[in-house]
């Protein structure tokens, strides 16, 4: 299939967002993700396609979004294409998220990049639950984006920075301490960012036995269960993070 690009905006420094028109759009859960070959027609440069997770789903207009920042060749080539142009695109892939809770207090946490996977998520659980949803990043500039961006008044909504440039100073784990000091104990969590984010998250979910759900990042291959080099460990054995996953149980799924 393809995705047709209607947008590709830079947002802040290596930040950018793509915009694009696809057919896909309403088979979309949140928390899968679209494998997508960067390069020119009948080209293998680079020979690997790249993952993005799905950042935003308007069914609608029959659009999906996606959020993601320049790291080597190919999200600088991705950030070069233009609207009118196609990507050839592999998905949606991976399960997604557990969405069907009800009455529930929920805590959505998202450290960098992690962040952009998190929006159609906490859209999907609003309507019938409490949701809290903490960002935590480097700085203001690297969380301008999610500062700026429309979050539905219902959602309790904090973010932390490292270096102090907004208000909390600090770690998102940190922003979330402070909340369980004012009381606040979720009944499921969810969670994407960084490796040490996330085992600081799984150690603390369990000593306050909260279960939940994180989404990994695994080098990838053909992304469809083929090659398995993204494999990873769970109490149910080895499993591939682009057929199983992205999303596991944070319970099972080990983060060493
Ligand atoms: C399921 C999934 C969802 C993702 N969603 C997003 C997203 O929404 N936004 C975003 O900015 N990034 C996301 N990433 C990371 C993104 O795929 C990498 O940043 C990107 O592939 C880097 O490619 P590159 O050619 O620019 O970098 P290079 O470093 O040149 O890439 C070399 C190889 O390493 C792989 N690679 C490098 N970094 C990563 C990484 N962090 N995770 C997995 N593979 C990596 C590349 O795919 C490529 O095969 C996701 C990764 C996975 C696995
Ligand atoms: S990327 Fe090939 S099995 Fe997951």
């Amino acid at each position: 299939m393809f995705l047709e690009v209607i947008n590709n905006q830079r947002l802040a420094s290596d930040y950018y967002l793509l915009v694009t028109q696809s057919t896909a759009s309403a088979q979309t859960r949140p928390g899968q993700f679209f494998h997508l070959k960067i390069g020119k027609k009948y080209s293998y440069d680079p020979l690997l396609r790249r993952p993005l997770s799905v950042h935003k789903v308007d069914r609608s207009k029959g659009r999906i979004s996606f959020l993601y920042r320049i790291i080597g060749k190919g999200t600088k080539m991705l950030s070069f294409y233009q609207a009118g142009d196609r990507i050839d695109a592999l998905g949606p892939l991976g399960k997604g998220f557990k969405t069907d809770f009800k009455n529930k207090q929920i805590l959505v946490i998202g450290g960098g990049m992690g962040i952009a996977p998190l929006y159609p998520l906490v859209d999907s659980l609003l309507n019938s639950n409490q949701v809290t949803f903490l960002i935590g990043g480097n700085n203001q500039q690297d969380l301008k984006y999610f500062l700026d961006f429309p979050i539905n008044s219902g959602v309790i909504f904090d973010a932390a920075s490292i270096d102090g440039s907004i208000e909390f100073k600090g770690t998102v784990i940190d922003l979330w301490e402070k909340s369980y000091s004012a009381g606040f104990n979720p009944d499921f969590l969810f969670a994407c960012g960084p490796k040490a984010m996330l085992r600081r998250v799984k150690l603390i979910a369990e000593e306050r036995a909260i279960p939940g759900q994180v989404s990994l990042e695994e080098r990838m291959g053909c992304g469809s269960g083929v090659c398995l080099s993204c494999v990873c460990h769970t109490n149910k054995g080895n499993q591939r993070v682009c057929k199983e996953g992205p999303v596991f149980s944070l319970q099972e799924v080990s983060l060493e």
